[in-house]
């Protein structure tokens, strides 16, 4: 595993505050756990500032401290020791998270990060020109069946092509990226065979669906 640190001070924003709506959003979470155990709640926290900032900054690790009534090292443990967390600045029309492992590798992973590397920066984590878009590998999303895939934000985009993951690209930089449907992007509907069934095939029509 890579060290994992905090960004330059250059880069961190002088404060953090929630939002009004994540504001009454923390405090629903922070009343779901036991008098005594608000802390439990510092990684959905930590996520929802990630979400509103677009990374983990300083000062929102500063926020979750005080909020939670936590010492800072221990916010900091948890920010720097899931990947999840974004330790600095991510593209802000999106951050690709190409996953790298073994099904997807096998699937051709390599060739969708070769799209990244020349369309986006040559180096994961790093910001293209414009600072709208990042990329980096990951682990297992957990869409092997449909490899290979990536994530951005909350959504996985299945079955890619080099061509394919260049055009969804394309669409998160117009700042269109919600006219891409995620999941397969082949046309399969989910996870059924990309041709015709070849088991359980009593009482399966030719067209490749169960009945
Ligand atoms: S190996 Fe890529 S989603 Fe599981």
């Amino acid at each position: 595993m890579s060290v994992r640190r905090l960004a330059d001070d250059a880069v961190q924003p002088a404060s953090f505050s929630f939002t009004e709506e994540n504001m009454a959003w923390a405090k629903e979470m922070i009343a779901k756990f036991p008098e005594g155990r608000q802390q439990s709640a510092v990684i959905p926290l930590l996520m929802r500032a990630q979400e509103q900032a677009g990374w983990v900054t300083k000062a929102a690790i500063e926020y979750m401290a005080a909020m939670l009534d936590m010492p800072l090292i221990r916010v900091l443990e948890v920010a720097t020791f899931y990947t999840q967390f974004q330790l600095k600045p991510v593209g802000t029309k999106a951050h690709i998270q190409v996953c790298g492992t073994t099904p997807c590798m096998l699937r051709g992973s390599e060739e969708l990060m070769n799209v990244c590397r020349s369309k986006i920066n040559p180096e994961p984590g790093e910001l293209n020109a414009d600072g709208t878009l990042s990329w980096e590998e990951v682990e297992c999303q957990g869409a092997c069946v449909n490899a290979p895939m990536i994530m951005v934000f909350k959504d996985t985009y299945e079955d890619l092509t080099p061509e394919r993951l260049s055009e969804i690209i394309d669409a998160f930089e117009a700042g269109k990226g919600d006219t891409i449907k995620p999941g397969p992007q082949n046309g399969r509907f989910s996870s059924e065979p990309a041709g015709a069934l070849t088991s359980l095939l009593d009482g399966a029509d030719k067209s490749g669906q169960g009945v």
